[in-house]
């Protein structure tokens, strides 16, 4: 090709370029360090004499000189083309942005904060106690003897010999009796974690409640009720409950807290059974756990009381597995 042929060629493709991209390739085909152009101006110094030289790199650089302005020229046509087009497209400025969802309270966190209303209103405390806890507090001073079951391998989570996992939220217990004076109404509603085989009711994390009442006089009674306040006030106000003997090393006497199934009114049925569900622990704190946390049993008594809200939650939510509380699936969360 000679230097006319290029300059005609080169113009009528750049004409026809839609693109950017599609003028890049043409600036390195005609104009790049190997490119059509630079070819020609390398033959230069086999030209016999010097005017001829002089006149070919005279023509060359005109026709690259073209070829410049041609592509600068139809970047710029293409860029207003690419304008107008979006410009073309309907904008509405009034149109409202993209919704945002709002997220909710874990059905827990709304749990908890029923509790503690319902409580308050009866002069208690919400408290808080480590999660990773000296063994001390979480057993030996709430009587419970290095040989007793709940401290197996098996069921606490140990970090080290002396630091555990708190396997309850009883580990207020002492804490609590240790920094005030009684009267004592202190409650938690808090993160526990045991060494589970994971199950529909069971996980290694897991949610209790717990509450300490110490003064004088404070009695069985004043147990029971508390029981069926609480139960009343969450299940509704039909329920009925029950005391049932029940050994923990902390408190004596000790007791399990039953409610007669609300679903079935106690003639059996898929979520209760027998009639009766299991909701509570409960009794009065034993004196050697008053002792050891410097309150005289000679002048004080207290009430314990710890239930497990993941379960409380299944059965008044009908919830079937204890897992969905602590997955972080939103299409389970986003039913509350
Ligand atoms: N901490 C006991 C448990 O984990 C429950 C309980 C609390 C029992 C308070 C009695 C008094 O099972």
């Amino acid at each position: 090709m000679n230097a006319e042929e290029v300059r005609e060629k080169s113009l009528a493709e750049i004409k026809q370029a839609k693109t950017t991209d599609e003028l890049d390739k043409l600036r390195i085909k005609y104009l790049g360090r190997k490119g059509i152009l630079a070819q020609l101006f390398a033959e230069i110094p086999e030209l016999p004499n010097v005017d001829g030289r002089k006149k070919a790199g005279q023509i060359l650089n005109t026709v690259k000189n073209a070829i410049e302005g041609a592509l600068r020229a139809r970047e710029q046509t293409i860029k207003n083309r690419e304008q107008e087009k979006l410009e073309s497209v309907y904008f509405d400025p009034t149109t409202p942005g993209k919704r945002v969802p709002a997220g909710t309270l874990h059905p827990l966190t709304q749990f908890r904060t029923f509790v503690r209303e319902t409580f308050e209103h009866l002069g208690f405390e919400e408290v808080y106690a480590p999660h990773i806890e000296n063994d001390d507090f979480n057993f030996s001073l709430l009587n419970i003897p290095p040989d007793h079951p709940s401290r197996d391998l098996w069921d606490t989570l140990k970090l080290d010999e002396k630091t555990i996992l708190r396997t309850h939220t009883s580990n207020i217990q002492v804490r609590e009796m240790r920094s005030r004076k009684p009267p004592i109404r202190v409650m938690s509603f808090d993160r526990c974690f045991r060494h589970e085989a994971i199950d529909p009711r069971h996980t290694h994390t897991f949610t209790q409640f717990d509450l300490l009442y110490v003064d004088k006089g404070v009695s069985m009674a004043n147990l029971r009720w508390l029981s069926e306040y609480f139960l009343k006030t969450v299940l509704g106000k039909e329920t009925k409950v029950r005391f049932r003997p029940k050994f923990y090393p902390f408190v004596e006497p000790g007791v399990g807290v039953d409610a007669l199934c609300p679903f079935c009114s106690g003639r059996g049925c898929k979520i209760c059974g027998k009639g009766w569900l299991e909701l509570a622990g409960a009794g009065m704190v034993h004196p050697t756990v008053l002792e050891n946390s410097g309150v005289d049993p000679a002048t004080y008594s207290g009430l314990a009381w710890g239930f497990g809200p993941d379960r409380m939650l299944m059965i008044k939510l009908g919830i079937e597995d204890i897992r969905h509380f602590y997955e972080g699936d939103l299409r389970f969360l986003k039913q509350f």
